[in-house]
């Protein structure tokens, strides 16, 4: 049995005290962590306000890293400064990363060995274009990005890693997957894991589903046998909603 893991992906949204009204209201709300992985993942500057809040049931992730661990790069942020204020998660390779600051899998790639060696959790976007999905396109898509995203990683490594199947046309859209298309795509990214790094690693990792995931779809959505949590944007900035999702993601 997978623990499901629920994150709020907050994407550029929220000041501080916006996000410090959030975050106390929240994390005396959340399931506990051994029922539920409840995550939010905030801009830079608001990691170190709220891991100093987030209680015991709650995780706090970035939302980006950058792939060297320190340097001349300016304006990046790295895994080792986001360990060092015991950020737990980051997201790597949003399709809003990918499209808006051109990032490859082979970014995304160096991205995830760059968290696992701080010893981040990592949550690694995959997922097609409309266009992609409407030309029959969509496991072709993600078996390129799988293969890219996990060149080199171990399979001791790939179990601690959440792969959040976001289909762009669903993200920020309205318009969710059926159950039954992200079940469909969720299950493919598994045996793709499961090629690659045998069926005791597919089995245990974990999957989340992300596109216009709500109060009312989550639990649908979760029914899904291979669909192990949401990656959620707008519906995790507003607090009952986010509390809301993460409860309904505990196991029946
Ligand atoms: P929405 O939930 O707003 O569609 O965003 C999904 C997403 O991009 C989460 O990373």
């Amino acid at each position: 049995m997978r623990k499901p893991i629920i994150a709020g992906n907050w994407k550029m949204f929220k000041t501080r005290d916006e996000a410090l009204f959030f975050i106390l209201k929240v994390f005396p709300l959340v399931p506990e962590i051994d029922k539920v992985d409840t995550v939010i993942c905030a801009q830079a500057p608001l990691l170190h306000c709220l891991v100093k809040r987030q209680g015991d049931n709650l995780r706090i992730g970035a939302q980006n890293l950058y792939s060297e661990d320190e340097g001349a790069f300016t304006g990046e942020v790295s895994g080792k400064l986001l360990n060092s204020y015991k950020v737990e998660y980051v997201i790597i390779g949003h399709s809003e990363r990918r499209t808006y600051f051109h990032e490859t899998d082979a970014i995304v790639n160096a991205k995830l060995k760059a968290a696992l060696r701080n010893n981040l959790k990592p949550i690694v976007c995959v997922g097609e274009h409309l266009e992609e999905r409407e030309q029959g396109l969509t496991n072709q898509v993600l078996s390129r990005q799988i293969e890219g995203c996990f060149k080199d990683i171990e399979a001791s490594s790939v179990l601690g890693v959440t792969i959040a199947y976001e289909p762009i046309w669903a993200i920020g859209t309205g318009k969710t997957a059926t159950k039954e298309t992200a079940e469909e795509a969720c299950a493919y990214i598994r045996s793709l894991i499961k090629d690659a790094y045998g069926e005791r690693v597919s089995e245990k990792v974990r999957i989340q589903y992300g596109g216009s995931v709500k109060p009312q779809n989550i639990k649908e959505l979760m029914s899904m046998p291979n669909i192990d949590g949401a990656l959620i944007g707008g519906a995790s900035l507003d607090a009952d909603a986010f509390v809301m999702m993460a409860n309904a993601a505990i196991n029946d």
